[in-house]
């Protein structure tokens, strides 16, 4: 399973990347609002820090404006992933884009048939928010599992990136499904590692280490 970022922030970029554990970037314009940053120029930041796809959002909600914007974010870097609505316009722009070899995400996906109209356009990923999901009363990991069983019925290569993610459960989760990539803020990233018995295991072992009066060298 891949782990993408869903953030602007490039210092907790850099940090994850340093763990050699991140495989991308997400952003949209929320989050290039809270980075407080230029468009372009975080982008081309944040594509240098990774190697892996970095998406970033057109803000055209017509065919031809998403295609020139796109001509505008695909310049930035070979890694950039164009982000595009789920609308028909979007899927128009996304079947364009991806025949010409550049990476698509297809965001705003809410249910099962709009990700399989995101496959049969070609997207790189579709992004199936789970949150925003949740939050209004629905089953988010639900409509991963329909976009699984989809995908797999009729061999999509089209990646489900789970995004819109809030806690380490939706990640464990998405992956017990088999999802392709979990996209999550660098916190929820970091508290996967965490666990209570962990850390006091850790404090315990260095206590009784300290007790020995040895030293590793
Ligand atoms: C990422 O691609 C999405 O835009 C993001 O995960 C949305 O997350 P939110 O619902 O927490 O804003």
């Amino acid at each position: 399973m891949k782990f993408f970022a869903d953030t602007a922030d490039v210092a907790e970029i850099a940090e994850l990347a340093s763990t050699g554990l991140l495989d991308g970037v997400t952003t949209n314009p929320s989050l290039i609002h809270k980075a407080g940053r230029r468009f372009l120029e975080v982008v081309k930041e944040i594509c240098g820090l990774v190697d892996g796809p970095v998406s970033a959002e057109v803000v055209a909600t017509d065919y031809a404006g998403m295609l020139r914007e796109a001509d505008v974010v695909r310049a930035i870097a070979p890694n950039v992933c164009v982000k595009l609505p789920l609308t028909f316009d979007g899927l128009k722009a996304c079947r364009k884009l991806t025949a010409e070899g550049t990476l698509v995400n297809v965001t705003l996906c809410f249910s099962a048939t709009q990700a399989l109209l995101a496959a049969k356009a070609g997207a790189t990923f579709v992004s199936p928010f789970v949150g925003r999901h949740d939050d209004v009363g629905f089953d988010g990991m639900a409509l991963i599992e329909d976009i699984r069983l989809i995908y797999d019925n009729y061999d999509f290569a089209t990646e489900i990136l789970v995004a819109s993610v809030r806690h380490p459960v939706h990640v464990l989760a998405a992956a017990k499904i088999g999802a392709d990539v979990a996209t999550a803020p660098p916190a929820v990233l970091k508290a996967l590692a965490k666990h209570p018995l962990t850390d006091r295991g850790l404090d315990q072992f260095l206590a009784d280490w300290a007790r020995t009066g040895e030293h590793i060298a």
